[in-house]
């Protein structure tokens, strides 16, 4: 039997050998010549000259031995609409989608952006993109105009899908005032937008560039539209993330490299099989949503469920009678699900029969203790937690029970996957940690298949941001502080940089401070995560007015918080909201000017602030901890 130290260190000291067996998962119409070209560090290119086609490998591939097997199960609890598409018609739909984009003249390499909610059409698109070479670059549907213009204007697409409008908790947001106001605000012009009419917004625009895609659907219902056989490190996809400048970063991922490791996932850490049924409640604007709730299912032949709706209604039992209705195997969601359904009745849970459930998967925020033993003794069904990153694709530290069982420890989501050659490292020198030692976690050259290649149009950006950072290392920075113990189990300590994570979502401070900072009121504004019991971290905003004394008149304070929290709403979406606004006369910095982003953390957490050795003013902090006594 082969362990995991045996097989983690083949896949590092002889990552050609290792991955090369890895692509056998997959089908290539064209052999690649060779695994991997390392030659221009920190680029690599894994499986090169190989052909290949994602759309081909999670669609058509399965056609042959599992035509009728349900390939998507879409369910929305907002419209009550449940409908199964097997493998052979979602084949069908995504022909239709992909020959409605040909005739639209989208073509290989074109960009395509997908502002949409969490319709059955939104996969279809994303895998007619890939059928037909395009680039997807799919924008969360929570974002705001400014947001989707600035992606605009960075992806320049030659089309845009969107739907009339999405819904949440019952609500109905209208998409197509913001995708108005966006590409009203973008330099680049998008030639035209196909509009997908779910018949929820009642009074649509009637824009001239919006094209209906039902009747075009119609069109080409019977269409047949053959795979565009990529390179395999040919872009697939650009998925915009947040990091510690206020201008996103477009994540450029491959073709090949991302086939291969999501299928190896599946087996090394979700112990997913052909014919098990996966529901990944998460959404297709993140990163998740693309790798496990699309490609990687579908590629390793499974039945993925898509879900549009709250884990709370109609109830906190939802989820549970899903997992019963559809026998759902694997279950993969965000701790802050779990700490909402956590306040529920427990008995809804006990009401659902369970039984076809193997394993729950919790990433993209920390799993605190109580509510891994909580959902541990409630389930009764192991409970995994995995650490990655919109840029590495795929689980970067996880426990690989398809290689061997290794325990888990409580407050680690396990050990290095398959192809990280991770290390802790020193903040200050670049040295490697003793065991035990914090650090922050960094890769070596060359990341594995699936990870990013670049940022979109930026190779320098990508150099400069993520090689450049840990001095004197030429190494992947994570941007997240981590400790190692003796067994190689890792524990994550929270992020180095001013990234924080609300519900499991990864937002800049940055971006929210200069959202607030264009209200004409605000001098200054410094945005903080602070710990929230339910969404693990929340923004707190502290804010310097350009006239303080406003705040003395009447309701002036109620109404100028409700202001900027609409202001955020309305340049960044809801989901960026700081949850609490206090007015401060002046905020912490160093000598140098820079925002003690961490000091003002540690006091809104009740927390001493430390070391501030080149405070320029400690009267600012002071103000800060008032501000935070005060509830002002
Ligand atoms: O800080 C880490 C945190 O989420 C960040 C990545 O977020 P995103 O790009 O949205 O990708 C999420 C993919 C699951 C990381 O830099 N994070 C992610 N997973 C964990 C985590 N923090 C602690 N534990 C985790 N399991």
């Amino acid at each position: 039997m082969t362990t995991y130290r045996e097989e983690f260190r083949r896949s590092i000291e002889a990552p050609e050998a290792f991955w090369g067996e890895q692509a056998r998962r997959i089908h290539w119409e064209t052999p690649f010549e060779k695994v991997l070209d390392d030659s221009r560090p920190p680029f690599a290119r894994w499986f090169v000259g190989g052909r290949t086609n994602l759309c081909y490998n999670a669609v058509d591939r399965h056609l042959a031995s599992r035509a009728q097997q349900d390939a998507l199960i879409y369910v929305s609890t907002e419209t009550g609409i449940e409908r199964r598409y097997t493998y052979a018609e979602l084949h069908a739909e995504v022909n239709r989608m992909a020959a409605v984009m040909r005739s639209l003249h989208v073509k290989k390499g074109d960009r395509v952006l997908i502002y949409l909610p969490m319709i059955a059409e939104a996969l279809f698109a994303m895998l007619a993109c890939a059928r037909l070479g395009a680039i997807h670059s799919v924008v969360f549907g929570g974002f705001a105009a400014p947001n989707l213009a600035a992606r605009i204007d960075d992806a320049k697409p030659a089309l845009i899908i969107t739907a009339d409008a999405g819904a949440r908790a019952g609500k109905v947001i209208d998409y197509t005032p913001l995708v108005d106001e966006a590409l009203s605000r973008a330099e680049y012009k998008v030639p035209q937008v196909l509009l997908i009419d779910r018949q929820l917004a009642p009074e649509r625009l009637q824009a001239p560039y919006l094209i209906a895609y039902e009747p075009l659907r119609e069109q080409f219902f019977d269409a047949c539209v053959q795979c565009e056989w990529l390179e395999s490190n040919e872009p697939s996809y650009v998925l915009y993330t947040s990091g510690t400048t206020g201008r996103p970063k477009g994540v450029q991922r491959d073709v090949g490299g991302y086939a291969v490791a999501l299928a190896a996932s599946m087996e090394h850490i979700f112990q997913g099989a052909a014919g098990d049924v996966m529901f990944t409640p998460s959404d297709i604007g993140w990163v998740v949503g693309h790798s496990y709730i699309i490609y990687a299912p579908l590629i390793a032949g499974l039945t993925t469920v898509m879900y549009e709706g709250t884990p709370v209604r109609p109830d906190g039992g939802v989820w549970w009678r899903l997992v019963e209705q559809y026998r759902i195997n694997l279950m993969f969601t965000a701790p802050t699900a779990i700490r909402v359904l956590k306040k529920q009745d427990p008995q809804l849970m006990q009401q659902a029969d369970l039984s076809s459930l193997r394993t729950l998967f919790l990433a993209g925020e920390p799993l605190d203790e109580p509510t891994a033993q909580w959902i541990q003794g409630a389930l009764r069904k192991p409970v995994v937690d995995n650490y990655w990153q919109t840029e590495t694709g795929w689980p970067m530290i996880a426990i690989p029970h398809g290689i061997e069982d290794l325990p888990p420890k409580l407050g680690s989501p396990g050990v290095p996957s398959m192809g990280f050659n991770l290390s802790l490292r020193d903040e200050q020198t670049g040295d490697i940690c003793a065991p035990g030692e914090k650090g922050v976690i960094a890769l070596g050259y060359p990341l594995p298949p699936g990870c990013m290649q670049t940022v979109w149009g930026d190779d320098r950006r990508f150099v400069d941001t993520y090689w450049k950072s840990v001095p004197n290392q030429q190494v992947y920075s994570t941007f997240d502080w981590g400790v190692q113990d003796d067994d190689g189990y890792v524990s994550i300590l929270g992020r180095t940089d001013d990234v924080i994570n609300v519900a499991g979502h990864r937002l800049g401070t940055r971006e929210i401070e200069e959202a607030l900072s264009s209200h004409p009121a605000v001098a200054e504004v410094a945005v903080v995560g602070v710990a929230d019991a339910v969404k693990g971290q929340a923004a707190f905003a502290f804010v310097v007015l350009r006239d303080a004394d406003r705040l003395n008149a009447p309701g002036v304070r109620e109404g100028l918080e409700a202001e900027l929290a609409h202001t955020v709403d309305t340049q960044l979406g809801a989901i960026a909201r700081p949850a609490r606004v206090h007015f401060v006369s002046m905020l912490p910095k160093t000598r140098s000017g820079k925002l003690l982003r961490r000091a003002i953390a540690a006091l809104a957490e009740g927390r001493e602030p430390g070391d501030l050795p080149t405070i320029e003013d400690i009267g600012a902090l002071q103000q800060v901890k008032a501000a935070l006594g005060a509830g002002g």
